[in-house]
């Protein structure tokens, strides 16, 4: 499967293989390099524009798709808290909004509270539609993102021990994730979270079926000093039916002076952000700490993405 086959970014489950995320992740090396010589082609995406439809709050997705359009000569119309300011408050499906929206934007990002909104999306529309998170489905740029993380960071995609820990059942990013993880051989996965916080049987199975060997933990202790990426999540607060049930996992876990001791020397330590507790400020200056760099990795993955998907009608395949 190529880039050029890819309409609609729906769920990481789309890649079939690893040769579309190797053609993505040449492109946004290079978009990265001319960046940094401020030699990127604004013409690129001119006259294109992009609808950032947010359902959710966003700082990162919202902001980098917005600059990354941008960087590119693209420009963005936007809905911030689409479900207050929009016209869903007086009744109308997502349907009806997408469909309307597409016919003025030449791409949508969609994030979304209810999980599938970006499949449902897609169906009815024209332009493509990208997932920038729908409820506790899926977040596939930022699974892109956090790949090409670990291609830099780690060195490689294969060979590695990947614990996940925290909100691993609500965490959309972790399972949009786990797919692409188990698009490499030899890696491990190591899974903790609270008891009511344990990776969805969905995920679990696919985990099987896919021949990825994965253990579930509740301490994180045994797994510190054997893992190659520590993927840290936040305990998502918003997604509790009851503020006590969130306050009994709350803190579960925390990422501190003592846990950099007893983890391996080049180790990478990942968060899709924000964070609340679960990793202290003081990790922050160690050189294993990724999460920023992490963070500004999803600027180039997305205009890399952009680029794919607008250039076919641009036809100026070559030259961003
Ligand atoms: C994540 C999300 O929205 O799923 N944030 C992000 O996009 N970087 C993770 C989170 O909210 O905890």
């Amino acid at each position: 499967m190529h880039l050029k086959d890819l309409k609609h970014v729906t769920s990481t489950r789309q890649l079939e293989d690893t040769e579309i995320l190797d053609e993505l992740y040449a492109i946004t090396d290079d978009m990265e390099r001319r960046d940094s010589r401020h030699d990127l082609n604004r013409a690129s995406l001119r006259g294109r524009l992009l609808a950032n439809v947010f359902y959710e709050p966003s700082t990162r997705t919202r902001f980098s798709f917005d600059a990354a359009m941008q960087k590119l000569g693209g420009r963005i119309i936007d809905t911030e808290s689409a479900g207050h300011f929009s016209s869903v408050t007086k009744g109308e499906t997502l349907e009806d909004t997408i469909r309307i929206i597409a016919g003025y934007a030449d791409v949508i990002v969609l994030r979304h509270n209810v999980t599938g909104s970006a499949m449902r999306a897609s169906s009815v529309s024209d332009v493509p539609v990208i997932n920038a998170g729908d409820g506790t489905g899926e977040h596939p740029t930022q699974a892109l993102l956090d790949m090409y993380t670990i291609k830099r960071e780690l060195g490689r995609t294969d060979n590695y021990t990947l614990s996940m820990i925290g909100d691993l059942k609500h965490g959309r990013t972790i399972h949009s994730l786990l797919h692409l993880v188990s698009l490499y051989p030899n890696v491990k996965v190591n899974l903790a979270s609270p008891e009511e916080l344990k990776l969805p049987e969905e995920y679990k199975e696919y985990l099987m079926i896919k021949k990825i060997p994965f253990e579930e933990h509740f301490n994180i202790e045994s797994i510190l000093e054997n893992s190659d990426v520590l993927y840290v999540t936040r305990i998502q607060k918003e997604r509790f039916s009851s503020l006590e049930d969130y306050e009994r996992v709350k803190g579960s876990y925390i990422i501190n002076k003592e846990s950099l001791w007893k983890m391996k020397k080049d180790a990478v330590i990942m968060h899709p952000l924000p964070r609340v507790d679960e990793i202290s400020p003081e990790v922050d200056t160690d050189k294993r700490a990724a999460y920023f760099r992490q963070a500004k990795n999803g600027m180039y993955v997305r205009m890399a993405l952009l680029q794919s998907l607008l250039k076919r009608k641009n036809g100026n395949e070559n030259s961003y």
